[in-house]
């Protein structure tokens, strides 16, 4: 059916074990709703702690298998979701480049043929053909992204979840990975959810952004309208672009700004 969502989550509540023999469970998600169109690009901001990697990893189907805890509501999520985590370096645990991509792939049981196919393709998609006989471990941190998000890709998720995928990397490692994410969405669709505290990664990638806060999504609007909402992301500790702060400042004088990247503001400011 092309209207059913590809992702579903009704009255969604959530809590890890509590941390203390005797304490309470800890509360993340408090009947939170959210339907994901197929194909959407989805960017995900909220303050520290607020929950954004236990939405993904619960989208993921990992929370409460994995992380134990509770889990209340509806959660549907269309085809197979592939996740990839903050911190690239406990994802990769093969000897090379190209045996961590074939992994998942062994596991989908897929002929050889065919994970050949996806092995040359990933790695060309991630700019990544040279590394394929290196070993994971000893990569810089925005290679390492990219070998995660190349078997993440390879195993063809319906869904790709993705945290904080910019988080460790210089700036221009950062752009890179978003360049890849870029050119790969124009040639394969899929369901995209990034939690990202870049602000400007949003702004770059996403068509629809999302507040968590206080267990909810509290803002569902496109970029450009929410980081128009300086005072309300301020107030509960959310990321807003430089750029964006700057012009809300200028129009709090009266003057006519409507940028949210450094590049739109020296156009505008010219
Ligand atoms: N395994 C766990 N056990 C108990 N509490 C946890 C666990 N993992 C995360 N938390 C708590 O759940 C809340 C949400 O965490 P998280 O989903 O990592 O938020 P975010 O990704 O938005 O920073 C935080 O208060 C965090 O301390
Ligand atoms: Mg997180």
């Amino acid at each position: 059916m092309p209207d059913e969502p590809a992702i579903l989550l009704e009255n969604v509540s959530f809590a890890y074990p509590p941390v203390l023999p005797d304490g309470a469970p800890v509360r993340v998600l408090d009947g939170l709703h959210l339907a994901v169109r197929p194909g959407e690009f989805i960017g995900l901001i909220g303050p520290n702690g607020a929950g954004k990697t236990t939405l993904l990893l619960i989208m993921a189907g990992l929370a409460p298998r994995l992380t134990k805890g509770r889990l209340s509501g509806t959660v549907r999520v269309q085809g197979r979701a592939g996740m990839v985590f903050q911190e690239t370096d406990s994802q990769l645990f093969s000897a090379t480049v190209e045996a961590e991509i074939a992994w998942g792939m062994e596991n989908l049981g897929l002929p050889v043929a065919e994970i050949e196919r996806r092995l040359d393709w990933a790695l060309e998609a991630m700019d990544i053909a040279a590394l394929r006989e290196a070993v994971p471990g000893m990569l810089s941190g925005g290679q390492q992204k990219r070998v995660a998000l190349a078997a993440a890709l390879a195993m063809h998720p319906d869904v790709l979840l993705l945290d904080e995928p910019t988080s460790g990397l210089d700036p221009i490692g950062q752009d890179d990975v978003l360049a890849a994410l870029a050119d790969l969405r124009r040639a394969h669709p899929m369901t995209v959810i990034m939690a990202e505290n870049e602000a400007e990664a949003i702004v770059a990638c996403a068509e629809r952004a999302l507040v968590l806060h206080e267990g909810r999504i509290t803002r569902d609007a496109p970029p450009r309208d929410l980081f128009r909402e300086i005072a309300y992301l301020d107030s509960i500790g959310a990321p807003i672009p430089p750029a964006a702060r700057l012009a809300d400042m200028l129009r709090g004088r009266g003057r006519a700004a409507d940028f949210l990247t450094l590049d739109e503001a020296s156009q505008a400011l010219k």
